[in-house]
């Protein structure tokens, strides 16, 4: 909750004095509330990137960068990675609250029911060139959505959140493994009723009708924890563009589209892939050193991808629980990746040098996530999709929190910085000129 403020920052600018409160929210940062800054001095403030900038109140996540901590709605990741399933924590993040049992049975019908997608939309596959990128495909269908289902938007917020919610989490898992399928030639399989969420789309992707898959529970729980650990981080990127456009009042599918398309960015959801890469590259050149070299210099742009955060001061929490499961995963299925040496030695190196050390940069959620899903069968360039499809219930609830708020439009200042007044005689009438 947002607590009145109970101190005053004064700004002082020349001899005038403004009084602005200072506000606290539940814990972490505190913020000096600048609403009337304009109107009062006839300045703004100027924060590229906003990383000095609280964009909204939010009580979806918290993030202590310092100590590297993360939790949804309260509860700490370490928490729901041992005790719930995904669409447990779609719940907790849409709701505020883990579902009981009859809500929770009610939203595995709805995410059952929703997960067949428009079969006019399959025709959307056969549009898209051969190798196209799956972010690229998932982006502009779930945009199309809004043509297929009805609209989500302010007015039907009121009626059930539930199935609109369901329909995007529960649909776009059936359009990324059909995407996939598409790519590979190969024909789609459907969902299936019998099959929880993540069993479900690991089906979709692997089974066949000429070698069946074997739906293996630890797979189905280590995807459940990659979901879970994906599920949201307050203002990211992607998050703030969805609560940026959903801010216009534009239907969901289209805020969400948006989304999918600011995650793909290797600086945020496409570092995974680049992790993998990067690691493929490391490991055949042989000289990680040169790497790292490459990596501190200022006259290289090759950057360590899967390290460095703009909240995190430490390791990111979501890297520590997913560098274990590695090691358990790839020991279980008896899988000897030497991407995952590479990584270690690098982490190793990084963690130990005073440039990555000085700058606080350590290995953040995509450093080891990709040798995960090499070893669960995902390939490369699926990789930020399913960072997608979990963050989804993350979007999901921050559009309805943000809508539900009466949110003004978004719509930033700037200090404009290009040319003064050009009188008219500088302007070439080029209506009556010979140059058109
Ligand atoms: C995600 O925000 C979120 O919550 C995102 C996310 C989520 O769940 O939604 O957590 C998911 O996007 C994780 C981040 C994935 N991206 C990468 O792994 C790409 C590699 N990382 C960097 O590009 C960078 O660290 C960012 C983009 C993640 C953060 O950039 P910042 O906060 O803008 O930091 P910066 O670029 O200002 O860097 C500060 C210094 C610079 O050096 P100096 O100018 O001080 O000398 O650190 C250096 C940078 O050059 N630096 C790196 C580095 N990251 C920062 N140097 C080498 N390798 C890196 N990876």
């Amino acid at each position: 909750m947002v607590k009145k403020p109970a101190e005053f920052a004064i700004l002082k600018i020349g001899d005038r004095e403004v009084k602005l409160p200072i506000i606290a929210g539940t814990e972490g940062d505190c913020g000096i509330d600048v609403s009337s800054l304009r109107k009062e001095t006839g300045m703004i403030t100027v924060d590229p990137g906003l990383g000095n900038t609280a964009a909204c109140y939010s009580s979806i996540s918290y993030i202590n960068g310092e100590k590297g901590e993360l939790r949804y709605r309260g509860i700490p990741i370490e928490e729901l990675v041992k005790k719930v399933q995904f669409i447990d924590v779609a719940y907790l993040l849409v709701h505020g609250e883990l579902p009981g049992t009859e809500e929770r049975r009610k939203f595995s019908d709805l995410l059952n029911v929703d997960s067949l997608m428009h079969e006019d939309m399959r025709h959307f596959f056969d549009l898209f060139p051969q190798g196209s990128h799956p972010m690229h495909i998932l982006s502009t269908m779930i945009n199309a959505m809004a043509s297929f289902y009805p609209n989500v938007d302010l007015k039907s917020l009121a009626d059930d959140i539930d199935s609109s919610c369901a329909r995007v989490i529960s649909i776009v898992r059936t359009m990324a493994a059909f995407a996939y399928k598409k790519s590979i030639g190969e024909p789609v399989v459907y969902p299936r009723h019998d099959l929880s969420y993540c069993a479900n789309f690991l089906n979709m992707m692997f089974d066949s009708p000429v070698k069946p898959y074997h739906i293996h529970p630890e797979t189905v729980r280590l995807l459940n924890v990659l979901f879970i650990l994906h599920a949201d981080h307050e203002q990211n990127c992607s998050t703030t563009v969805v609560r940026s456009i959903g801010s216009a009042q534009v239907n969901l599918y289209a805020t969400i589209s948006a989304g999918i398309s600011a995650l793909s960015g290797p600086l945020h959801g496409g570092a995974n892939q680049a992790v993998i890469e990067m690691l493929r590259m490391i490991h055949e050149d042989g000289d990680i050193n040169k790497f790292v070299r490459m990596a501190k210099a200022k006259d290289n742009a090759f950057r360590l991808m899967g390290f460095g955060h703009r909240v995190y001061r430490t390791f990111d929490p979501r890297a520590v629980i997913i560098r274990q499961e590695c090691e358990n995963y790839l020991n279980l299925i008896h899988c000897n990746d030497p991407l995952l040496d590479t990584a270690h030695r690098l982490e190793e190196i990084a963690t130990k040098d005073p440039y990555f050390v000085d700058r606080q940069l350590y290995p953040n959620v995509d450093f080891y996530t990709g040798i995960l899903y090499r070893a669960m069968g995902i390939p490369e360039n699926m990789f930020t999709v399913m960072f997608a499809l979990a963050r989804l219930p993350g979007w999901v609830a921050h559009w309805k929190e943000m809508i539900g708020s009466g949110t003004k439009i978004v719509r930033p200042r700037q200090i404009y910085i290009g040319k003064e007044l050009v009188a008219s005689e500088e302007v070439e009438d080029r209506n009556n000129s010979k140059i058109i």
